[in-house]
C-alpha cells in the first residue's frame, strides 16, 4: 500500500512516498530561507511559500518514487498543530488531489507523526517495538513527554510550561546572531567550546519543563560578559553555546529518567527537529542502554518536519480503509492524547 504523505504545519514543505508505513521511496522537503533574517517564521510567508512550491515537489517526489498518481492509495497530510495558514496549504491541497483522484484521505498529528518516524527505521528493519514506550517529542513548537501505549495511542506525561526547547536554541542563536534556525548551527559549534565554562540553571518540574529561566540566564551572562554578538568563531561565544546546549541536554534527560522511573517501559523515544542534536542523540542512547531498553531516535532527515513520518502515520488508518469527511478542519491546535 502506498501513501503520499504532506507537511505543512510550520516553515517546511514536506512530500513524501511511503510503501506500507515504513519503506520510503521519496522524501523531499524544502526549506524557507526567507525566515532567517526575521530570526524566526513569518506564518503569511510559510503559508504562501507552501502553496507556491507543492505542485512541482508533488511531480518531483513521485518521480523519485518511480510512481505515478495511479499507484497511491490514499493521501496522510498534517492536520495540525501549527501555524493555520501553513496548515491550510497542505490541508487543501491534500484534500483537493484526493479528491480529484479519488483516494481516501486523512488527517495525521504531527507529533504522534514524530514518534512514528522515529519507529520507521526499527519497523523497516523488522526489529520488534514493543508497548507502552515513554516518548520525548523536542521541536522548534514543541516539547513534551507521553507514555505511547499502543501505536498512536498517546497519554500526555508533561510539556513546556514556555518555550520550546527548539525555540530556545532558536533564541539564543538570535541572541548571539549566529543565524536561523539556531539548533543546527549550536549542535554544530558548541564540541568547539567549554560546556563547564558556565553553570546555567537547570529547573526541576517534575515532568514538565521550563526553558525561559534558562534563556534569561543567557541573555544575562552575555550582558555581563559584553559579548559581541555574531562571531561565531570568538571562543567566550563558543563556551555560552556549549555551556547552554549542556543545559538543555541535561533537563530534557532528567525529565525523561523521572518518567522513566515512574513507569515502566520497553523503549524510549526521541524525537522531532532538536532529535537531530548529535550530543542530544548520544545522551539518550546511554540513558537507554542503563535502562535495559532499546532508543528509538529519528534519524537526522527524518528528525525534522517531512512528509515520510505522516505518510507512515496515516499509513494505519488508510489501510483500514478510514478517510475523513471532507468538512474536517485543520487545527493549530490540538492536543495529543485527547
Ligand atoms: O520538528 P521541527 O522540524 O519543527 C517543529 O515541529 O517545530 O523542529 C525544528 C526545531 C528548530 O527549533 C531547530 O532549531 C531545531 O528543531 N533543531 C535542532 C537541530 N536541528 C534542528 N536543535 C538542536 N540541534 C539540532 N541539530
Ligand atoms: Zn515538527
Amino acid at each position: 500500500m502506498i501513501v503520499l504523505g504532506i507537511e505543512t504545519s510550520c516553515d517546511d514543505t514536506g512530500i513524501a512516498v511511503v510503501r506500507d508505513g515504513h519503506q520510503i521511496l521519496a522524501n523531499l522537503v524544502s526549506s524557507q530561507p526567507e525566515h532567517a533574517r526575521f530570526g524566526g517564521v513569518v506564518p503569511e510567508i510559510a503559508a504562501r511559500k507552501h502553496v507556491e512550491v507543492l505542485p512541482a515537489m508533488l511531480d518531483s517526489a513521485l518521480d523519485r518514487a518511480g510512481v505515478t498518481l495511479d499507484d497511491l492509495d490514499g493521501v496522510a497530510v498534517t492536520r495540525g498543530p501549527g501555524l493555520i495558514g501553513a496548515l491550510l496549504a497542505g490541508w487543501c491541497f491534500g484534500r483537493g488531489l484526493a479528491q480529484a483522484c479519488g483516494l481516501p484521505y486523512v488527517g495525521v498529528h504531527h507529533l504522534a507523526a514524530h514518534v512514528h518516524g522515529a519507529l520507521m527505521p526499527a519497523l523497516a528493519d523488522g526489529e520488534p517495538v514493543r508497548y507502552p514506550l515513554t516518548a520525548l517529542v523536542v521541536s522548534g513548537g514543541h516539547t513534551a513527554l507521553y507514555r505511547v501505549t499502543a501505536a498512536n495511542t498517546f497519554v500526555p506525561l508533561g510539556q513546556t510550561r514556555d518555550d520550546a526547547a527548539g525555540e530556545a536554541f532558536d533564541k539564543v542563536a538570535k541572541l548571539l546572531e549566529l543565524g536561523y534556525p539556531g539548533g543546527p548551527i549550536i549542535d554544530r559549534i558548541a564540541p568547539q567550546g567549554d560546556p563547564f565554562a558556565w553553570q546555567l540553571p537547570r529547573s526541576d518540574l517534575g515532568l514538565d519543563f521550563t526553558f525561559s529561566g534558562l534563556k534569561a540566564a543567557v541573555r544575562r551572562l552575555a550582558i555581563e560578559q559584553k559579548i559581541e554578538p555574531g562571531d561565531a568563531t570568538d571562543p567566550r561565544i563558543l563556551d555560552i553555546a556549549a555551556s547552554f546546549q549542556a543545559a538543555v541536554i541535561d533537563m530534557l534527560a532528567a525529565t525523561t529518567e523521572r518518567a522513566l522511573a515512574r513507569f515502566s517501559s520497553k523503549g524510549v523515544v526521541l524525537c522531532g527537529g532538536v532529535a537531530a542534536n548529535r550530543d542530544l542523540r548520544t545522551r539518550f542512547a546511554a540513558l537507554a542502554d542503563r535502562q535495559g531498553i532499546p532508543l528509538f531516535v529519528s534519524p537526522p532527515p527524518l528528525a525534522t518536519d517531512n512528509g515520510a513520518m505522516i505518510a507512515g502515520a496515516g499509513h494505519r488508518r488508510i489501510a483500514m480503509g478510514e478517510s475523513d469527511p471532507l468538512a474536517l478542519a485543520a487545527r493549530a491546535t490540538w492536543p495529543l492524547g485527547s
